[in-house]
């Protein structure tokens, strides 16, 4: 895959024992970095992580605007179009389901997009820390959520959809050392299919990673009784990095409503 070219440098300073380079200043940044071992760790099993011998790194700061971090839109033709003036917010995984519905259980009918749900875990210091870890991170979380382990990571809030299927959500509901609270309200507005090297997902459903998208937030949104949900502090999202997710081609054997696993990168702007 495109991210085996990376050096992983860093490694050898989460290893360094007691008489380490820098002192960790918060629990939270503690949390991040054991389990960044661990996910280290599970790459080593795999063999896909070569220790190195590295520099000192700083203390996270995780404030992922510091990092001129690039983000992915896209490898072949079209690309999504950049986030313009907006600033990066927030960077976290998503990993949970996407949701299919589909008219009967034969090979006649297509499966229907029907939402999804997965809750946010906050990496935005991941890349201060290990340069190249983040496109390992929605691999991981779907195969070795375990490994990482995902209960670990600071979770920042849900992503689903409301009041339709067509309404992506991302609430971001605790504040983290990145993070400020606050919600997307939005719509599609590009997508292009996940490059061909990408993780399919996980077996038996391992039907392919869904679309790269960006999603745009939207201000005529109405509840159900009539109040306006809009989206505060968050302006455009993108999923990118995506791992599974996509359904099979037919409804062949499948009930009315379906789950597949999937996880990705979420890029929230302001
Ligand atoms: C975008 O999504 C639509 C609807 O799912 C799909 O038909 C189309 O092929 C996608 N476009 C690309 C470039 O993948
Ligand atoms: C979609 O997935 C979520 C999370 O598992 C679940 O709570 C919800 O009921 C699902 N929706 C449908 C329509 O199956």
């Amino acid at each position: 895959m495109h991210f085996f070219g990376y050096a992983f440098m860093a490694a050898a300073f989460l290893f360094a024992g007691p008489s380490s380079i820098f002192a960790l200043p918060t629990a939270k940044n503690a949390a991040v970095v054991s389990s960044l071992q661990d996910a280290l760790e599970a790459l080593e099993d795999n063999s896909m992580l070569e220790r190195r011998d590295g520099h000192g790194f700083q203390v996270p700061r995780c404030n992922p605007g510091k990092y001129n971090l690039k983000l992915p839109l896209g490898e072949g033709s079209p690309k999504l179009t950049d986030a313009g003036s907006l600033k990066l917010k927030l960077l976290a995984i998503g990993h949970g389901t996407q949701n299919y519905t589909c008219a009967d259980s034969t090979a006649k009918s297509k499966p229907v997009a029907n939402g999804a749900y997965a809750e946010l875990y906050d990496v935005s210091c991941f890349p201060s820390v290990i340069p190249g870890i983040l496109n390992w991170l929605p691999y991981l979380f779907l195969h070795k959520p375990r490994a990482i382990p995902v209960e670990k990571l600071p979770k920042v809030g849900v992503h689903y959809f409301y009041p339709d299927a067509s309404t992506p959500v991302f609430d971001v509901n605790e504040v983290t050392a990145t993070a400020k609270k606050g919600r997307f309200v939005g719509m599609k507005s590009e997508n292009i299919t996940a490059p061909s090297g990408a993780n399919t997902g996980v077996a038996p459903n391992a039907f392919g990673a869904v679309d790269w998208l960006k999603l745009v937030s939207t201000d005529n949104v109405r509840t159900a009784s009539g109040r306006v949900f809009a989206s505060n502090g968050y302006k455009a999202v993108y999923r990118v990095e995506t791992a599974g997710g996509r359904p099979p081609a037919t409804c062949q054997g499948r009930p009315t409503h379906f789950e597949i696993l999937y996880a990705a990168q979420y890029w929230l702007y302001n």
